[in-house]
Formats: structure tokens, sequence, C-alpha cells
């Protein structure tokens, strides 16, 4: 699924096909330097059309993230005051947390058009080019795995953000020659799951990054009752908590869950969503209690079997669970972390106590304390 930007899309478990990853039939970028301003999710068919009308619309329809939704109010109203485009926005975090919904937030709050594309898409410079100069003062460009942007197009994008220009080269060789064009001011708004690999200047030409975090129960049960009601679901509140608690603390996820749960709770059941009838749903989907599902579970069981618990390198790991390194770091660990089952040590991955007794195992007496992030867990 080279087509999806998000690299969660690579991880797809036989009963629930990428719990994880935005659908996308084929690529949502593909062409959208032509498609313009009429990028709207909406148009895309199957899955997409569930996304888009479970968007959040503004921000505050926008569940959660108090810290990075303050930040924000004031970066863009602070612009607005002033007329001018605000700084440009990093957004990082791992899959599903609502970095694009935040990104077509930011338009909307600006009153702005957003126009898209992804790092991977961008692959020579003239992509770029094309796009840039085609902006109109005050549009929202939007660049998505921004760190998957190739190096010259990389440099262009630096001109561009600082000084509203580009450098167009024209020719090859000895006669190359190099034509200034101006750019309208826009608002660069960046989505990345690894800000750690962004270039220094790249990401310090960014005025304000909003780091997502994990979502708290209580959160994700709003997002799953706002859901509901928009997809005309019954969902009881034991059946919400049930759900909440299993989603890995991604929107994305429990979004996922709740139109599986559903679709058992009509076969199976009366079509109203209580909590046994959540539990069921999601035994039959392979996810368990902590949200884990089978490439967690697969990580870990390496880890603790094959690995006696580390430390081991992440991409020993991968290989091991037949997996890519990059799938493995932002899509499992990153929640394996939070959960408190897996702690990153300079010498590799370590697995926890937890970890061990989640997979019925004794931990042997040396094992690391994980860090655990919500005591909930
Ligand atoms: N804060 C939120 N409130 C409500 N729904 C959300 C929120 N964040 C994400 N979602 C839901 O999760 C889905 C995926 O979010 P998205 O913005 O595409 O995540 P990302 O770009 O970080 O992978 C959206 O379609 C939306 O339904
Ligand atoms: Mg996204």
């Amino acid at each position: 699924m080279t087509s999806d930007p998000d690299p969660a899309a690579e991880h797809a478990p036989a009963a629930e096909p990428d719990p994880v990853a935005e659908p996308s039939p084929g690529d949502p970028y593909a062409g959208a330097f032509d498609r313009m301003r009429e990028i709207d999710a909406t148009a895309q068919p199957g899955d997409a059309d569930v996304e888009a009308s479970l968007r959040p619309r503004s921000l505050h329809e926008f569940v959660g993230q108090p810290r990075v939704r303050e930040q924000l109010e004031l970066v863009l109203e602070g612009a607005k005051r002033r007329g001018d485009p605000p700084d440009h926005i990093l957004l990082s975090g791992p899959p599903g947390l609502g970095k694009t919904s935040l990104a077509m937030i930011i338009a909307q709050e600006l009153g702005a058009a957003i126009r898209l594309t992804s790092g991977p898409a961008l692959e020579r410079a003239g992509d770029l080019a094309a796009m840039l100069s085609n902006l109109v003062p005050g549009d929202v460009l939007f660049i998505d795995e921004i760190h998957r942007i190739a190096r010259p197009a990389e440099e262009m994008l630096y001109l561009a953000m600082e000084d509203f220009r580009v450098d167009v080269i024209v020719g090859k060789g000895p006669g190359a020659t190099s034509i200034p064009l101006d750019v309208a001011p826009f608002t660069l708004v960046g989505a990345t799951t690894r800000a750690g690999s962004l270039t220094g200047p790249l990401r310090d030409r960014f005025g304000f990054t909003g780091h997502m975090e994990f979502y708290e129960d209580a959160e994700l049960e709003q997002v799953l009752n706002r859901a509901a009601g928009i997809l005309g679901i019954e969902l009881l509140p034991d059946g919400a908590e049930e759900i909440a608690g299993r989603c890995r603390g991604t929107p994305r996820v429990a979004n996922r869950l709740l139109r599986r749960v559903r679709d058992f709770a009509e076969v199976r059941a009366d079509g109203i969503i209580r909590r046994d009838v959540a539990r069921d749903a999601l035994a039959v989907y392979d996810v368990d209690e902590l949200g884990l599902d089978r490439l967690d579970r697969a990580v870990l069981a390496a880890l603790v079997r094959s690995f006696h618990g580390g430390p081991v390198g992440v991409s020993t790991l991968a290989v091991a669970v037949g997996e890519e390194a990059g799938t493995v770091e932002e899509v499992c660990e990153p929640y394996l972390v939070r959960a408190g089952m897996l702690a990153r040590t300079p010498r590799g991955r370590v697995a926890t106590p937890l970890a061990w007794t989640h997979l019925g195992l004794t931990p042997p007496a040396d094992a690391p304390a994980g860090h655990r992030i919500n005591p909930l867990f």
C-alpha cells in the first residue's frame, strides 16, 4: 500500500484490515495539484466517506488535545487580528490522532482554501514549484508526511517558507539558469509521524509545533458518542466505555472499532451497543482488552520469547515479526511505550514486566520497570 501516505497502512491484521490507517482508494494526493480547490475528502468513495463525515469541522468540535488546541487558538487569533497569514505550523504525533483534521480546521478557521499534498508526492522540486506558484495569498498548503519530502524539494521549500520565493532551474548543464519566482504569502501546515527525522533547517522554519498526544479514555468516549450520533448508531455508555478502553488512545481506531462493533451488534444482537456486545465483537476482531492487535502482540511476543525481553534493536525486532522497521517504530511502539509494556533504552528495546504478564508469562527478576504514562493502563 505505497499509495497511502500514512505508514500505518502497511500494518494490516487479517481480520480487521488497517486498524489505524486512513482508507485510501488510490493515492488521495495524486493529482492534488490539478484538483486545486476542489479538494474535498467527501468526494472519495467507500470508507473515506465515513471518515470525512466524522472529521471535526472546527476547533470547537475537535475533542481533546487541550494544549495544542489552546496554543493553536492563540496562533490563529493573533494572525487574524493582524491580518497576516499565521506562521508555518508543524503537527507531530502518531497516526490517527487528528493531524489532517486539524490542518483542515486551521484553513477553515482562517477562512482560507487548503491545498493538500504529501512528502512522498513531492519527489521532484518541479512538483513543489508548480504547487507553490499556484497559491493565492492566505492559502494553507498542507504537506502530510513532510519528513518524507525529497531533498531538492525540501531545499526549495526553505526559501518559499522564509521569503515566499522559489528559484526555478531552467535547462541542464552549464547553460542552466535559475529564474526567481514570487510565491503568494501562505501558511504551510506540515504533519509528521516522525518529528525526529525532520532536518534541522526545516524544523526551524516552523513558527509553531503542535505535539499531539494519545487521547484519554474519557475523550475517546466523547469521540465515540459524537460518531455514533452522526452515524445513527445506538451506543450505550458502558458500550462506549468498553470501546474507548481498547482503541489505543486513537480517535481513528475508535471510529473504526465503533463501525465493526455496529456490524456485530446488528448481525448477532439487537443493534444496540452495550458492554457485552462490544466485548464479544472486539474478541472476534482480535483486539484485546488493552487495545493491542496482532502486530502489537507479535512484537511483544518476539521481544519476550526470541530475545528474552531485550535489549534488541528495532530493525531486528521488525525482521522477527516480518514488518518494516518504520511501521514497528511509528505504529506499534508509541502505544506499547505508553501502555507501559516496552521501554526504549540506548541499547535497544526492552520488555517491561507488564509485557511478560500480558502474554501470560512470568517476568525475569531483572526486567526493567516501564514508564507508564497513563496510570489507568
Ligand atoms: N479530536 C478529534 N475529535 C473527533 N474526531 C477525531 C479527532 N481526531 C481525529 N478524529 C477522527 O479520526 C479520524 C482520523 O483523523 P486524522 O485527522 O486523519 O488523523 P491523522 O492525520 O493524525 O492520521 C478523523 O476522520 C476523525 O473522524
Ligand atoms: Mg493524516
